[in-house]
């Protein structure tokens, strides 16, 4: 757990005030999420599908606009839910996310004041990264 800051109370009034355009008419559970990504903060929510797996959450759509913009040096993501105790991120988005920050601060809000700052690395220890890659790379292809 990480002390809360201004600048992560700012990202988490982003990701508040996007909520309210979610999409979620299966689930009626609003999502909202920031990223702070090269000084700009870049906002998703999450978009729900008739195909129920087509649903993507909001932290994965602001990552998404984040990067399309050309801005990968993400430092924090905001995630605010309908939850009343804070929305922690779902586990598909903590590895979307460490892709490009595993330290990356994560707050994280819900419908009651109690907020929670984590470091990403606390949610997803142990994660896959592309280092691995590059190890199967220089033992060569035993398959
Ligand atoms: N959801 C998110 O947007 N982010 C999360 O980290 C958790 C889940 C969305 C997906 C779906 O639209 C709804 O919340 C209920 O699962």
């Amino acid at each position: 757990m990480r002390n809360l800051t201004q600048p992560d109370l700012a990202l988490l009034a982003f990701a508040r005030e996007v909520k309210r355009n979610a999409y979620a008419p299966y689930s009626e559970f609003r999502v909202g999420a920031a990223v702070y990504a090269s000084g700009e903060i870049f906002q998703g929510v999450n978009v729900e599908n008739a195909a129920y797996g087509s649903t993507l959450c909001a932290e994965r759509g602001a990552l998404m606009a984040a990067v399309a913009a050309g801005c990968k040096e993400i430092d924090a993501v905001a995630v605010v839910g309908d939850s009343e105790s804070p929305t922690v991120p779902c586990g598909a988005c903590r590895q979307a996310l460490t892709e490009f920050n595993p330290q990356m601060r994560v707050i994280m809000g819900g419908r009651s004041d109690e907020v929670l700052v984590m470091g990403l690395d606390e949610l997803l220890p142990e994660a896959f990264v592309r280092g691995y890659l590059d190890q199967d790379e220089e033992q060569g292809d035993e398959a």
